[in-house]
C-alpha cells in the first residue's frame, strides 16, 4: 500500500478533500496530490454562459424538457428539469408529452431510449454527439447476431432469453425485443433475471459482464461456474457448444471503463486510510470489488444511502466522480471520498458541457433543431417492446 506523507503546502492552500492522485498511481505523492485553489477565483462556468442558458430556457418555457443523468457536470445538471439514473430517466422521458423538445444531458444510448419512449411529435436532442458510451460500443449488432447463430448451432437459442442492460444501443435493444427478452438497468437487474429465468433456461446478458455476474451470483444465488463469458472477438465467442449447454448465464464480454477501474486494492487501501469507512459501490464494478464492498447498488441507491447516512459517518463511493463530488459537497457533515485515488470521470458524459448545452438551447430558440437523435421505426418498435417489458417488470 502507498502511504502519503503530509504535504508541505503554501499557507492557505488545502489538499483536495478527495485526495486524488493523478498520473502515476502514487509514484510521486508530492507532485500528484491535488490541491484546492485558494482565494476568490472565478466560477468554473463562464457566468455569461450560465446567463445565456437560463435566458434560452426561459424563452423555450413549456416547449422544453431537460433530462440530466446524475453523472453530468454541475454546470449542466443545474439546468435539468429532472435528474435521475438510467431507469428513472427512462420512466420520466415520457412525462411531458406536451413538450416538443427534449434535451438529454446524458449519453447517446439514453437519448435513443428517450426517442423510443416519447411521442412522434417530440424531438430528442443530445447537445454533443460525441457523448457516447464505451460499454455500449462493446456490443455491435453484427456481433450479437453472430453470437445468436452460435447459440443456435449449439442448440440453446430456443431456451435462451436475452436480457440487455439499458447501456446498449437501440439496435441491441431491438434485437432483445425481437427475441422475446427484456431491458434492465442497475436498479432492476434482479427482477429482470427472475423474469427471464421463469421464461427460459438461460440468459444472454448484454453488454456488461459485471452487472450480469454480480446480479446472478449475489442476488440469485448462482455460482460463478454457472456463468461463461462470450468474447465477440474470438471465434464462436471462445466457447465450446458444451460450455454453452452447461451455462445458465452467458455474459457478453463488455464492461464500463469508469466502474471497471476500481480494484480490490482500492478497497483495501481505503479501509486502511479510513478505518470506519463504509465501501459503497455500483454493480458495474468487478466481482471482487463488489464482494469486498459493504454495500452495492444502482446510482439512485447510492444517492439515497448516502443522503440517509448519519452525520459523522464515512463513505468510500465507487461510482462516477461528478456524482461523488456532488455528494461530498452536499454532505459536509459526512466524510465522502472517491474509492480510487485516480481521477475517474466518465469522459463521454463529460462531453456535455455548458457551451454545447447553450448552443443546443439557443439553436432551438432560433427554430433550429441540432443533434437530433432519431431511431428508425423498425428498430424503435422492437426496442420499445423490450423497454416496455422492463417497465412492466413486477415492482417497476
Ligand atoms: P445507472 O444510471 O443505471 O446507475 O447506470 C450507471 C451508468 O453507468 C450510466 O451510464
Ligand atoms: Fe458508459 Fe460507464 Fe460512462 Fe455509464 S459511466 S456512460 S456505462 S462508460
Amino acid at each position: 500500500m502507498t502511504t502519503i506523507p503530509d504535504l508541505d503546502l503554501p499557507e492557505g492552500v488545502q489538499p483536495t478533500p478527495l485526495a486524488l492522485l493523478m498520473l502515476g498511481r502514487g509514484k510521486d505523492p508530492h507532485s500528484e496530490r491535488g490541491v484546492e485553489c485558494p482565494g476568490d477565483l472565478p466560477p468554473a462556468s463562464d457566468p455569461d454562459l450560465v446567463e445565456r442558458a437560463r435566458a434560452a430556457k426561459e424563452k423555450l418555457g413549456g416547449n422544453l424538457f431537460v433530462l440530466g443523468h446524475h453523472y453530468q457536470r454541475d454546470e449542466v445538471i443545474q439546468f435539468a428539469d429532472v435528474t435521475g439514473d438510467s431507469f428513472k430517466l427512462a420512466r420520466e422521458a415520457a412525462a411531458r408529452p406536451e413538450a416538443p423538445y427534449i434535451v438529454f444531458c446524458g449519453v447517446h444510448f439514453m437519448a435513443e431510449s428517450a426517442d423510443i419512449l416519447t411521442a412522434a411529435h417530440q424531438q430528442v436532442i443530445l447537445p454533443d454527439l460525441a457523448a457516447g458510451c464505451s460499454m455500449a460500443d462493446m456490443a455491435a449488432i453484427e456481433q450479437v447476431e453472430e453470437a445468436w447463430e452460435v447459440l443456435q448451432d449449439a442448440g440453446v437459442a430456443d431456451v435462451t432469453v436475452p436480457v440487455s442492460y439499458m447501456n446498449s444501443s437501440a439496435d441491441i435493444k431491438g434485437f432483445t425485443g425481437r427475441h422475446g427478452g427484456t431491458i434492465c438497468t442497475s436498479s432492476n437487474a434482479k427482477r429482470a433475471l427472475e423474469w427471464a429465468f421463469a421464461k427460459g433456461e438461460k440468459v444472454l446478458f448484454l453488454p456488461d459482464q459485471h452487472l450480469g455476474r454480480n446480479t446472478a451470483v449475489l442476488q440469485l444465488g448462482m455460482s460463478l461456474d454457472d456463468c461463461v463469458v462470450y468474447d465477440p472477438h474470438k471465434p464462436a465467442g471462445g466457447l465450446t457448444a458444451d460450455q454453452l449447454r452447461a451455462a445458465r448465464m452467458i455474459l457478453w464480454r463488455g464492461h464500463c471503463s469508469v466502474h471497471g477501474r476500481f480494484t480490490l486494492e482500492c478497497v483495501k487501501d481505503v479501509r486502511e486510510r479510513i478505518p470506519d469507512v463504509t465501501v459503497l459501490v455500483h454493480p458495474e464494478c468487478r466481482h471482487e470489488v463488489v464482494t469486498n464492498a459493504d454495500l452495492v447498488g444502482s446510482t439512485e441507491y447510492i444517492i439515497k444511502t448516502v443522503d440517509a447516512a448519519p452525520a459523522g459517518s464515512a463513505w468510500a463511493v465507487g461510482t462516477e466522480l461528478n456524482l461523488v463530488k456532488r455528494l461530498a459537497k452536499r454532505h459536509p457533515d459526512k466524510t465522502i471520498v472517491f474509492l480510487d485515488r485516480t481521477v475517474c470521470f466518465c469522459s463521454t458524459m463529460n462531453r456535455i458541457d455548458l457551451p454545447h448545452l447553450v448552443w443546443a438551447l439557443e439553436s432551438l430558440v432560433d427554430g433550429r433543431v441540432v443533434n437530433r437523435i432519431q431511431v428508425d421505426e423498425d428498430t424503435a418498435h422492437w426496442a420499445r417492446v423490450a423497454l416496455d417489458q422492463m417497465l412492466a417488470l413486477p415492482g417497476a
